[in-house]
């Protein structure tokens, strides 16, 4: 049997799953994870929420409504290796190692981290290091951690996220070429083809934002918050423009492509607003009411979530504590004797 690929990604402990995160992300690595032909770990990175979070409630919270999430839509734990980034030491042991192999000037060209300066600078500020913290300067270090550990070679990300790739490629062979072919060079997976839902106002869907449908909200407020998706002020029997719609995107993400047609030809025919989101609600409700009672009823079980994250931790850990036990020794650091 050929080994595997191991894709990697991880989930950010700092909010609830909407839908624009599961149309982009969820879905499509849920949808890998019956691939035998790939290995997937996916993780929640609660070290990195602490870097945008400071609330340990939120990050607690989060932390398990993101596990129950992957669940209940029937993430393929069989294959998939599932685990809380916390729960595998091994991680903030390596970024340490990385640390010290990484160029300071590397982490000085940093999206986030000149984001981050931008703004103070922007505001006038004297200091431009105001607020920064060094878990932001350092991040792209635990995140190529992360990913060196498993050996992954394909990271799944948004395009946000790929100057943290080729941080990670950098550090990589930065560190084989001082101690030894110990990492892999990963590589980003940018898809395409998935599509991005715009949120309540209009905007691209983002927690940033504050224009998110929760993934699992509750019926009710379901409908409502799909009650105040902005649209135009044309009048039923007036020809639509599906494309330009957020009504449309939504519907588009989870429909079939006979449905997306059949309802492009009905803006076409002049669709009035009140239908369309009465239709938008009634189709979303249908698709998310089974897995919806699934992620319910495993809120009410923490200890399932906690069970299989333990398991995920173990299977994690089959490869992270050889590697770095391999990668401690290259460094010098190791028994004295015997
Ligand atoms: N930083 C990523 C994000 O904000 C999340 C993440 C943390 C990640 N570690 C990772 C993604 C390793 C891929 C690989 O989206």
């Amino acid at each position: 049997m050929t080994a595997s690929t191991i894709v990697l990604t991880g989930i950010t402990t700092t909010g609830t799953p909407h839908l624009g995160n599961y149309v982009g992300a969820i879905r499509p690595a849920i949808e890998a994870s019956h691939d035998r032909n790939v290995l997937p770990f996916y993780f929640l990175a609660d070290y990195h929420a602490l870097i945008k979070c400071q609330e340990p409630e939120r990050v607690r919270q989060s932390t398990l409504e993101i596990a129950a999430t992957w669940l209940a839509l029937g993430l393929d734990t069989a294959n998939a290796v599932f685990y809380r980034q916390s729960d595998v030491p091994e991680i903030a042991e390596l970024a340490w190692l990385l640390n010290c192999v990484t160029a300071k000037g590397l982490m000085n060209r940093a999206h986030a981290y000149k984001a981050a300066v931008q703004a103070n600078e922007d505001s006038g500020e004297t200091d431009p290091d105001k607020g920064i913290t060094m878990g932001l300067f350092n991040y792209p270090v635990l995140m190529a951690a992360d990913i060196l550990l498993f050996r992954a070679r394909r990271v799944p990300v948004g395009k946000d996220q790929i100057q943290h790739i080729e941080m990670a490629r950098d550090i990589a062979g930065r560190f084989n070429h001082l101690y030894g072919e110990h990492f892999v060079l990963p590589e980003a997976v940018v898809s395409e083809d998935t599509a991005t839902l715009c949120g309540l106002d209009g905007r691209k869907m983002s927690k940033s934002y504050d224009n998110t449908i929760p993934l699992f909200a509750p019926e009710k407020t379901l409908r409502k918050l799909v009650m105040k998706i902005k649209t135009n002020s044309l009048q039923p029997g007036e020809p639509k423009d599906a494309e330009t719609c957020s009504l449309f995107g939504i519907y588009r993400a989870f429909a079939t492509r006979q449905e997306t047609e059949a309802l492009r030809a009905d803006y076409a025919a002049g669709i009035g607003w009140g239908d369309m989101k009465n239709r938008l609600f009634e189709y979303l409700n249908d698709h998310l009411a089974a897995p919806r009672e699934r992620y319910e009823a495993l809120l009410q079980a923490p200890e399932k979530i906690e069970a299989a994250l333990q398991d995920g931790a173990i299977r994690a850990r089959t490869h992270s504590v050889p590697l770095m036990q391999a990668v401690r020794a290259s460094v010098g650091i190791r028994p004295l004797a015997g």
